[in-house]
């Protein structure tokens, strides 16, 4: 991967060397910090999957951090045969397969891969989820993104992806953006002594806006796309299927 180059926070070994720096404090920052709504975006996200027969699927999880998202997934489709997940982080890495030791029972194959830059075999895929892993990424690498889910879901395949977003139009976003603006670096300032990586998140989440864009690249791509907002827009997902 190339040195990032400067002030471009999309580049991908930017975004590696935050959420590397992250890694540790991950889980519990992104619990309290979201409330516990990014727990029930992951369930939500699950839950919009369109899996029809889930026995023996395969798919991908991508963006994949430490794995967040398979409890929610085994839980709702015990059947599914293998995941393969993606995540450019080291740290996250780590982390992931701390939880696949302690989760014998997933079958899970953890690739340290920029998603983007993969070669993920075409038609490989039942289904194809991810979760919080869009607001680092600019409009270009969206439609990389949405060329990706076209090319590697089998025809019939599902998918669903959901993030953090911009609740433009609800009455309480001044409160909302505060929070992610405000609360969140002074909570890392205080507590994390972190190198204001945290606060880059709400950075990103604030320049993603939300899924809408995504979903119309996906159409773009030939994909039957619902897009949906979560709790007044705090988060957008994207879901649908490669038509058969
Ligand atoms: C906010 S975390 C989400 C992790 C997890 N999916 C969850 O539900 O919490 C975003 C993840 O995307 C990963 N990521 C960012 N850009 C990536 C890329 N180009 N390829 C693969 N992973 C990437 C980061 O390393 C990070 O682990």
């Amino acid at each position: 991967m190339s040195a990032p180059a400067p002030g471009d926070i999309y580049d991908p070994a930017f975004v590696k060397g935050v959420f590397d720096r992250c890694s540790g404090k991950y889980i519990a920052f992104s619990w309290w910090c979201s409330m516990g709504f990014t727990e029930r975006w992951r369930r939500q996200c699950v839950e919009i999957l369109p899996l029809t027969r889930s026995e023996g699927a395969v798919g991908y999880d991508l963006m994949a951090g430490t794995g967040e998202v398979w409890p929610h997934l085994f839980r709702r489709h015990p059947g599914i045969a293998h995941v393969t997940a993606v995540d450019i982080s080291s740290g996250m890495h780590r982390r992931a397969l701390e939880r696949l030791h302690a989760h014998r029972d997933y079958h899970v194959e953890f690739i340290e891969d920029d998603a983007l830059e993969s070669r993920l075999p075409g038609a490989s895929a039942d289904f194809l989820v991810s979760t919080f892993g869009l607001k680092t990424f600019n409009p270009e690498q969206h439609a990389r993104l949405a060329k990706l889910v076209a090319r590697v879901l089998k025809p019939g395949g599902g998918f669903a992806l959901i993030e953090a977003s911009d609740p433009k139009g609800w009455f309480l976003r001044p409160l909302y953006l505060f929070h992610l603006k405000g609360v969140l670096p002074w909570i890392e300032r205080l507590f994390l002594q972190g190198a204001q990586d945290f606060s880059m998140i709400g950075t990103y989440s604030t320049n993603f806006g939300d899924a809408s864009g995504l979903a119309e690249m996906l159409r773009a791509e030939g994909l039957e796309v619902t897009f949906r907002k979560h709790f007044f827009g705090c988060a957008t997902s994207v879901s649908g299927r490669r038509p058969s």
